[in-house]
């Protein structure tokens, strides 16, 4: 058996998620707040999915469809109440029958925990043969309103206090509890059976676990983190706003490291899986929602909003551009102010310089696309096709009317409603021929 194999069979992962979140004041879950384009919960799963577990469950209230679906096919548990972390923990033993391996719990709400932090922390539950359980710790000044990790003389971890039922001599210790912990699979239902809730807050404490371990005569090792970032909660808005502050700094950097000049980087907005070449440029105030992927030598000129696009080397972008979802743009295309495009792709060179709308269509290289012109793409109920060939001149305000098809090297007069076909090298034009006719006369001339 390989090493890989072997570590993915001996490791399960909780991951709690169905308290209220009340202090997000929020009809979504708390753990569906997005941070850089993806929901917390998905932040969490993809670091742990990198542990390779046998297993992930998440636990979750009742009411939460959502969430159930959003972390699928992870299976999820149900905690029928809120009763208290131990109690959430609890929920998820029927789906962990059997397994002896190590137990990670995790904080659904804690988003940015490292892989190396989790190893770190799986590794501390294995120092010593009678270690039955690691929590990840981290020192605090000042001290939130945590648990506090109480240290046998040895340094190993006596229990975990909470903060509402610290004694004052209690509440000055600065190692707390991060709400992460590694417990022995073997001995974790035993171990939550005997949870109760005599405390202040009349909850089923998973905290309490260390102090019944000890009783069954095993250690509880603390493994200490130095990075604070990664282990702050999300319990409020201005938590998640401090968070996603934390996540663009290092996109931003990341960015800037790799090749990429921004002005003002701190008003360039990116997602968790945007993808940057060498030579870009992003001029201030651009905001990079999920899915994009921008080549080398583009420039994304200011007050862009961009999503799910893929934009080729050599590109310019705005300013004041939209690409919306299913956008593509090939090689040297130029997009310029006011101008929105979905789901068509454009191909090498092509220029749309002002105030256009390109939905649901292929255009093809070198074609311009000229100031004013819209696909109509939607009839009311359905949405149509637009296909326009290479080297076509679309002139200014031409509406196509969708479904239609415009051959290689065609010319569109400005102002044309297209509604049929216009074959290859033809000029398409579809609008009311002019009159210049005799003024009418006004009354007041005609005193004059
Ligand atoms: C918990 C710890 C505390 C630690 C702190 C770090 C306990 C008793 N206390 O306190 O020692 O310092 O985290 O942030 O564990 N949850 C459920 N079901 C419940 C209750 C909670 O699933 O019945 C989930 C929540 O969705 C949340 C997590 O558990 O993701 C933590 O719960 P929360 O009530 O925020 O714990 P704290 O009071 O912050
Ligand atoms: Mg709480």
């Amino acid at each position: 058996m390989t090493k890989a194999t072997k570590s993915k069979n001996d490791l399960a992962v909780i991951i709690l998620a169905a308290g209220r979140g009340t202090r997000m004041r929020s009809a979504l879950p708390k753990v569906m707040h997005g941070l850089a384009g993806r929901p917390l919960i998905a932040w969490l799963l993809a670091t742990v999915q990198k542990l390779k577990p046998a297993r992930v469950i998440v636990v979750i209230a009742p009411d939460m469809d959502d969430l159930r679906a959003a972390v699928a096919p992870a299976p999820c548990a149900v905690q029928v109440k809120a009763l208290g972390t131990g109690d959430a923990v609890k929920a998820a033993l029927p789906a962990l029958k059997g397994f002896k391996g190590d137990v990670l719990i995790l904080l659904g709400d804690m988003p940015l925990i490292s892989v190396a932090t989790l190893k770190g922390l799986i590794k501390a539950r294995h120092r010593e043969r009678d270690t039955g359980l690691a929590v990840l710790g981290a020192e605090y000044n000042p001290v939130p309103a945590f648990g506090r990790l109480v240290e046998n003389p040895d340094g190993t971890l006596a229990r975990i206090v909470e903060h509402k039922d610290a004694t004052a001599e209690e509440r000055l210790i600065t190692l707390c509890n991060t709400g992460a912990f590694c417990v022995d699979g073997a001995q974790l239902a035993k171990w939550v059976g005997r949870i109760n809730n005599r405390n202040a807050q009349k909850e089923f404490y998973i905290t309490d676990l260390p102090a019944i371990a000890a009783k069954d005569g095993y250690k509880t090792q603390i493994a200490v983190t130095e990075d604070l970032d990664e282990v702050q909660g999300v319990n409020s808005r201005v938590d998640l706003a401090m968070l996603e502050y934390i996540v663009q700094a290092g996109m931003r950097l990341n960015a800037l490291e790799a090749g990429v000049t921004m002005h003002d980087p701190a008003s360039v907005y990116f997602s968790y899986d945007t993808e940057v070449g060498r030579d870009v440029v992003i001029e201030p105030n651009v905001f990079i929602g999920p899915g994009v992927v921008i080549g080398d030598g583009v420039t994304i000129r200011s007050f862009c909003h961009i999503e799910s696009a893929v934009i080729k080397n050599g590109c310019s972008v705005g300013p004041f551009a939209r690409l919306r979802p299913g956008a593509e743009l090939d090689e040297r295309v130029h997009i310029g102010n006011f101008v929105e495009i979905k789901n068509a792709k454009l191909g090498r060179g092509v220029k749309a310089g002002h105030l256009a709308y390109i939905g649901d269509a292929i255009v093809g290289e070198g074609t311009n696309y000229s100031c004013g012109a819209i696909t109509a793409n939607y009839d009311g109920a359905n949405k149509h096709k637009t296909v326009i060939g290479r080297n076509v001149m679309v002139g200014s305000n031409v509406n196509l009317i969708a479904p239609v098809t415009i051959g290689d090297g065609a010319y569109l007069a400005a102002g044309s409603t297209i509604t049929q076909d216009v074959p290859k090298d033809k000029l398409g034009i579809a609008r009311a021929r002019q009159s210049n006719l005799r003024k009418p006369v006004k009354k007041r001339e005609k005193k004059d």
